[in-house]
């Protein structure tokens, strides 16, 4: 099996912009847990490609979204998350939206427009917004025109585990984002590359069988699971949760460039968003059952205490190359970014050439084949 992207599909700022224009800016994008909006007014705003979309609570409590941008001028209206109160202020020149889009000032127009000015065609364009999962997910096309969110994850949907997100508290502390040097696709690659878990990982994710992992693609969409590894005292018959197979972890991509990991406790999310041909920022919220019931499956199902971070490491302390090594470090995190900013700089030389694929590195493969049908 053979890898069928070539070196300038991760280097190329050609390639980064067809990938913007044809997958980014126009895929359903994730863009938060539903709770995020919970009252009129409440609003988050993400970049999607080429297009900045705003999702905010109208007064009558329905979620709408916007393309971020001004009528006027085009100025973005709305920065990240926050409660505006009841109308959008563009900040150049003021002009005014209610919370459905509608332009309802314009300052000084009659001095401004003495011809006049028709307000009622100047209102936000309209995007789509919705909530899968209990996560909201944004598309450029009005409503009505977007394809529909649950038939576009429809086929995956099966395999991702037990857990609805919706009924799990977020972790506040376990919300982080970083940037790593490598292109989007490597780091998708490296979470779907089933070959490197029991190697790069030898050490950081050994509480998993990995030899059992199950995994395949659905439409653009991967799914994975893999059980814990049996350990003595483990009562896996117990508590009618439907068997051992609910105590592994489910790791999914869908695409583009939205990864869960999830287990029958809890729901994360890995969200890859390109921001140059070698940089991408990978951002990460947690949800968790309520500490009761975490506490009740501490004590009901030993094996889930494997699942807390190791502290064995890859490298050891002696052989680390400084303090900050992350193969030293015990993070398998660390140790996923590591090998991508490597594989990433690598990609500069003239002497890089990729090896055959191995069986575990098929969805590699595959997911190079779903960025090219995008493309196409
Ligand atoms: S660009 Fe928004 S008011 Fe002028
Ligand atoms: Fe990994």
């Amino acid at each position: 099996m053979y890898h069928e992207l070539p070196v300038d599909a991760y280097t190329s700022w050609e390639w980064y912009h067809r990938e913007q224009d044809r997958i980014f800016s126009r895929l359903w994008r994730y863009a938060g847990f539903a709770e995020d909006i919970s009252e009129p007014g409440q609003y988050v705003s993400v970049q999607a490609g080429a297009n900045n979309i705003l999702i905010v609570m109208g007064r009558d409590h329905r979620l709408r979204a916007f393309h971020n941008i001004c009528r006027h001028r085009g100025t973005q209206l709305l920065r990240a998350t926050g409660k505006a109160q009841r109308a959008v202020t563009c900040p150049y020149h003021d002009w005014t939206y209610d919370l459905e889009g509608c332009l309802i000032a314009v300052p000084n127009a009659e001095r401004e427009y003495p011809s006049g000015i028709d307000k009622s065609q100047l209102g936000l364009k309209a995007a789509s917004v919705d909530i899968w999962r209990g996560m909201l997910f944004v598309h450029p096309d009005p409503p009505g025109r977007s394809p529909s969110l649950a038939e576009w994850f429809g086929a995956v949907d099966p395999h991702l585990g037990p857990v609805q997100p919706a009924e799990l508290t977020e972790i506040p502390a376990q919300r982080t984002s970083m940037e790593v040097k490598a292109n989007w696709k490597i780091i998708v690659e490296n979470y779907v590359d089933v070959y490197h878990l029991s190697h790069l990982h030898s050490a950081t994710l050994d509480m998993y069988d990995h030899a059992k992992a199950e995994y395949g693609w659905h439409g653009s969409h991967y799914a994975f699971w893999e059980p814990l590894v049996a350990m003595d005292g483990d009562r896996h018959d117990n508590g009618g949760r439907g068997g051992s197979g609910d105590h592994g972890v489910w790791v999914p991509m869908l695409f583009p460039g939205i990864g869960f990991a999830t287990s029958d406790s809890e729901w994360s999310t890995y969200i890859i968003t390109p921001l140059a041909p070698d940089l991408t920022r990978v951002e990460s919220r947690t949800k968790r059952v309520s500490k009761s019931t975490w506490n009740s499956l501490w004590s009901e199902w030993p094996s889930t205490r494997g699942r807390s971070e190791g502290q064995k490491a890859k490298v050891g302390r002696k052989e680390a190359e400084g303090r900050d090594d992350p193969l030293a470090s015990g993070n398998f995190v660390a140790e996923d970014n590591y090998v991508c900013e490597q594989q990433q700089k690598s990609m500069t030389s003239p002497f890089f050439e990729v090896g055959p694929a191995a069986q575990g590195e098929s969805p590699v493969v595959n997911h190079q084949r779903v960025v090219l049908s995008f493309l196409k």
